[in-house]
């Protein structure tokens, strides 16, 4: 018996609460009056349901830096955080430029049986901008990769970026693009701007993504190629999506949601939680940001959870890695950023953290309708919750989250890959 059913639920918060039942992967039933069924029950407390969430954009670290996340804790963190997909970032060490790599990423994902972990390939061997990968191979792999990211570098390299938008345009697979002129961002560690002169910071200025953005768009444009932008962070950026929408450009992008949370006021402490790439920027570009969600000129949020040992950001700011851990807050973040300010509603929610993603990538058995038949890749969330962050209790190795003891409004309270339960009231569920 592995039927479960849902009892008392508003999908996509909306109208009076319905039970749903959950057969064979499958949302099999909508009702107020199911009758009597040998199922597992959840109560789902008049909470609002949701389709599971997508990260185009996680580090889990493994292969290499298992000291900081594994596709196990990750996984973990990713279905407490109410994902069902995730997608594992290339920069791990080995790179993942081979099948070898990408192969082993998604098996481990499947063995671990939490979330689907999608690997996601290198556009350039070991990342270094000058060799094209063998994408063709990790495509057609077990693990079927459909991102390629150099993420954590820029394919900067303006003929090698035209080659891969080519070549990923005639695999139906979908380059993501890290936007950072390398050359105007040497030794930057803050976002350029009056804060990092004050403090003494060696800036990055917004042209860094911008030209980028620009540049890849154009490319895109001859290629007839889709090209995505990694973690928009600019109202400049924002600018130039709406401009390369506006003339049919095949091109996405997804935000962060530290990037709509927090601004580069938090420098101020010399806190290296703080660092990231792209770097917290002004008031200013969060709004445009937040606002660019909202009207779908950016198309989806990605966490870029990026976990990090102690020693790598208990340190001097200058010298700590970038990056911020994001699975378990995400919801949360979009709730305080966009739900509560009357930017997005529940519909918007699932669009931006689930439709949209898998649309962007493909998928086509994620961010389906809360429909019978349709996939039961699920997310139940207390709108009324509020919690505390407090880094020892997240599911990540590491604790580099920059919303410690932050409170925080809305909680998932359980997660279902393919109708079985992953996650409840803040614990995994075992296979
Ligand atoms: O802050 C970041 N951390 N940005 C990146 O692009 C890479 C990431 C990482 O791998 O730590
Ligand atoms: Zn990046």
């Amino acid at each position: 018996m592995n039927n479960v059913v849902i009892k008392n639920v508003r999908l996509y918060g909306e109208g009076d609460p319905v039970d749903v039942l959950l057969a064979d992967g499958e949302i099999r039933e909508i009702g107020t009056d199911l009758g009597v069924i040998d199922a597992q029950t959840v109560d789902g407390a008049g909470q609002v349901l949701l389709p599971g969430f997508i990260d185009l954009h996680t580090h889990l670290r493994e292969p290499g830096r298992e000291d900081t996340e594994t596709i196990e804790s990750g996984s973990a963190a990713a279905a407490l955080g109410g994902y069902t997909a995730v997608f594992a970032m290339a920069n791990t060490s080995p790179v993942a430029d081979t099948a070898v790599i990408t192969d082993y990423v998604w098996k481990r994902g499947q063995e671990v049986g939490l979330v689907d972990v999608h690997p996601v390939g290198a556009v350039t061997v070991g990342l270094e901008g000058k060799q094209l990968a063998e994408m063709g191979t990790m495509a057609a792999g077990v693990g079927a990769v459909r991102i390629f990211s150099d993420d954590g570098h820029c394919v900067y390299d303006p003929l090698i970026m035209r080659r891969a938008l080519e070549y990923a345009n005639s695999l139906g697979v979908l380059i993501a693009q890290h936007a950072e002129e390398p050359r105007l961002t040497k030794g930057a560690v803050a976002h350029e701007g009056p804060t990092a002169s004050r403090l003494g910071l060696a800036g990055w200025p917004r042209a860094a993504e911008e030209s980028i953005v620009a540049r890849d768009a154009l490319l895109a444009r001859d290629a007839g190629a889709r090209v995505h932008i990694c973690h928009a962070s600019t109202a400049g950026t924002v600018e130039l999506l709406k401009w390369a929408k506006a003339q049919g450009i095949s091109i996405t992008a997804e935000v962060t949601p530290h990037h709509l949370l927090l601004d580069d006021s938090r420098l101020e402490t010399y806190d290296a939680v703080n660092r990231v790439n792209p770097p917290l920027r002004e008031a200013s570009d969060v709004a445009a940001l937040r606002q660019a969600l909202a009207e779908g000129v950016v198309d989806c949020v990605a966490t870029d959870h990026a976990p990090h040992a102690d020693q790598d950001k208990c340190c001097e700011f200058a010298a700590a890695r970038p990056g911020m851990l994001g699975l378990e807050t995400a919801l949360s973040i979009i709730v305080e950023t966009m739900v509560k300010p009357g930017l997005l509603d529940w519909r918007g929610v699932a669009r931006v953290m689930s439709e949209n993603p898998a649309r962007i990538v493909g998928l086509d058995d994620q961010g389906r309708p809360l429909a019978v038949g349709e996939p039961a890749n699920l997310v139940l969330i207390d709108p009324a919750a509020e919690w505390t962050v407090e880094a020892d209790d997240l599911a990540s190795i590491a604790r580099n989250t920059p919303f410690q003891a932050m409170t925080l409004p809305a909680k998932v309270t359980a997660t279902f890959l393919r109708g079985r339960l992953t996650a409840r009231d803040g614990k995994i569920v075992a296979g």
